[in-house]
């Protein structure tokens, strides 16, 4: 949800901002913008509908020369996506240029307030009203900047990352935060701003990530950053290094983040087990299971938090928790979970799953359920985010960065730290059979490899499949047991990116509804492995068959059966049913990814979508 960069120092501001934005682009691409304080023009802002890409055209021949400039990238949340509304935007006095990511949710009565008092507006949006408020303070009090930020968000209700500049002050930046994620970069003489570290490692590894309330004072004479909350007290921050590498961040020879951060599931599993799943001791060894056992083995509930497909990994944790920890688990979308009263007490463990670590009604469900009295456990892949920063305890995936907005290898990352969590739980709470422990550690451990085998095999044979069924306006996903919320996986990868419309149910209730809808036009794919419900998946299959449909069905290597009946099908290395969905869920990721591509969408960027969702 709009991504921010920001560099004062010695270099030329101008690039380094462009280039990150594009590395920002995931989190927003309807509008792009950028202001630099030059020698010769003074403030200048430059921005535009569209992308990044397209920014740089529109600042072609223009002066974007200065040490020191902010720079946007923008999913429009109040105003459409137009060249006014987009960021930077300008006080009407022409001296401050402010960018942000969040909503200013009592922007009205701030807009209405200030427009009485003379202040002309010219965006829709609710960023303007905060820089407006800011240069009224400033002028009106005859402050300096800072103080005028801090009386500002004084009166401010919402989220915001944000960073201001100041045309007749070059050496600084202020930047501050609520609930919006900043990062600031330290280089040698020169300091960046990021939404994320993605746009600052290229230059320094040394960070600060800021908390809520924090404000930070950039100055470029100054050796350190500076920061106080908006109380004006000083905040001691430690300087944090971080373990990004660039390859991590770019497409490494594949045409698309996506198809890139499929193909490297194998791997990231790998470092996702890494020190946590021995199979040479036949062991699961999870540090906040150890750290936290009284917790989490006496827990007499578990209610699971997420949003998208973060949900749908946590539908897979119910089912596994429940089977091996014979605890209750309840999945609650974290949208719904903060407004509707729970009832929580502090026997309660709420496990947040959230990729980015940042999706705002994630974080709310966990600040409501730590309020409630209950334990909270983070799972979430981006190290130092809100959420890992707002639990108790938790693991990360340790998948490494995921930039295609469509979640492909963080979702089985989550699916194999919860499946590693129940492990751990079960063993220490006594629950699981030791033998059948033992061979889900063996299985788990073999996942990468089975993947790696799967994607070598399945790929051309996928890319085949989606050019036949391009044509289709409509899917259904079928499965069931650990394979249901495969499906709803599956269906939303191919909504995600393809814009064709399709549902995931659980196969049995296909004859309550969806069956309707099944002709000859209808796609129905259907993972259908031999496991424990393989008979009736098989009924289902006849069902569809008997109306014309046409199946692409998942199935094990060996069975002849299915693969008669289907007009497509992939075959599934052998693995434990609960282990299924790691593999499963690949071949519906390249399915989305292949139509999508046929249907010339840009799959890293689909429209009206971004990754990380830090407003409501
Ligand atoms: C957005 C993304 C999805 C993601 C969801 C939750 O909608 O486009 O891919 O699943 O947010 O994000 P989180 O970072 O909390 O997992």
């Amino acid at each position: 949800m709009c991504g921010i960069v920001g560099y004062i120092g010695k270099r030329q501001a101008y690039p380094i901002l462009i280039k990150g934005l594009k590395r920002l682009e995931y989190r927003g691409y309807d509008s792009a913008g950028i202001a630099l304080i030059t020698e010769q023009s003074g403030l200048q802002v430059y921005k535009t509908k569209g992308k990044v890409a397209d920014l740089e055209k529109h600042a072609e021949g223009k002066d974007i020369s200065g040490t020191i400039g902010i720079a946007h990238t923008r999913w429009a949340t109040h105003g459409e996506p137009t060249s006014t509304n987009a960021h930077p935007h300008v006080s009407s006095t022409g001296r401050l240029a402010i960018i942000h990511n969040g909503i200013i949710e009592n922007y009205a009565v701030l807009k209405d307030q200030l427009k009485e008092k003379g202040i002309e507006f010219h965006s829709d949006t609710d960023t303007e009203v905060l820089v407006q408020l800011i240069d009224y303070i400033r002028t009106k009090k005859e402050l300096d900047l800072l103080t005028s930020v801090r009386i500002a968000l004084h009166q401010v209700i919402g989220a915001y990352a944000m960073a201001i500049i100041d045309k007749d002050n070059p050496d600084q930046i202020i930047a501050a935060r609520q609930s919006s994620p900043l990062v600031v970069g330290i280089g040698d003489g020169e300091f960046f701003l990021g939404s994320d570290a993605s746009p600052i490692i290229e230059y320094t590894n040394k960070v600060v990530y800021l908390d809520d309330q924090d404000i930070a004072v950039i100055d470029r004479n100054k050796e350190n950053v500076e920061f106080v909350n908006i109380h004006n007290e000083t905040i001691e921050h430690e300087i944090k290094k971080i373990n990004l590498n660039l390859s991590q961040i770019e497409k490494g020879g594949y045409p698309h983040f996506m198809l890139k951060e499929i193909f490297e599931q194998p791997e990231s599993l790998k470092d996702c087990m890494r020190g946590r799943v021995n199979v040479d001791l036949n062991n699961v060894v999870l540090s906040a299971v150890i750290d936290y056992r009284k917790e989490l083995i006496n827990a007499r509930r578990f209610i699971i938090v997420a949003c998208g497909t973060s949900w749908h990994a946590g539908l897979i944790g119910k089912q596994l928790l429940e089977n091996f920890c014979q605890i209750p688990v309840e999945v609650e979308y974290a949208s719904e979970f903060r407004y509707s009263n729970p009832v929580i007490n502090n026997q309660d463990v709420v496990i947040a799953i959230s990729q980015s670590g940042e999706t705002a009604d994630t974080l709310a469900a966990v600040e409501l359920a730590k309020k409630k009295g209950a334990f909270i456990f983070g799972i979430c892949n981006a190290i130092g985010s809100s959420i890992p920063r707002a639990t108790q305890t938790g693991c990360y995936i340790h998948v490494g960065p995921e930039i295609g907005v469509a979640s492909t290898k963080a979702f089985t990352g989550q699916v194999t730290v919860l499946t590693m969590l129940s492990l751990a739980i079960a063993k220490a709470r006594g629950t699981i059979d030791i033998r059948e422990y033992e061979e889900l550690v063996k299985g788990l451990n073999d996942i990468p490899e089975k993947q790696k085998e799967l994607l070598n095999s399945c790929n051309e044979k996928i890319h085949e499949i989606s050019k036949i069924f391009t044509y289709a306006r409509n899917f259904l996903y079928l499965g069931r047991g650990y394979n249901y919320p495969v499906a709803l996986e599956g269906a939303l990868k191919l909504k995600e990116i393809s814009y064709i419309h399709a549902e995931g149910y659980p196969a049995a209730e296909m004859k309550h509804g969806p069956i309707a809808l099944i002709d000859e036009e209808m796609p129905v794919v259907i993972i259908a492995t031999k496991n424990a419900l393989y008979d009736k998946l098989m009924s289902n299959i006849q069902e569809i068959k008997a109306r014309k449909g046409r199946v692409i069905a998942l199935v094990s290597e060996d069975d002849e059966k299915v693969k008669a009946l289907a007009d497509e099908y992939i075959e599934l290395p052998k693995t434990l049913e609960c282990l299924e969905p790691l593999l499963a869920t690949i071949p519906l990721q390249l399915l989305a990814y292949y139509i999508a591509i046929c249907k010339g969408k840009n799959v890293d960027q689909p429209r009206n979508l971004a990754k990380s969702v830090t407003v409501e």
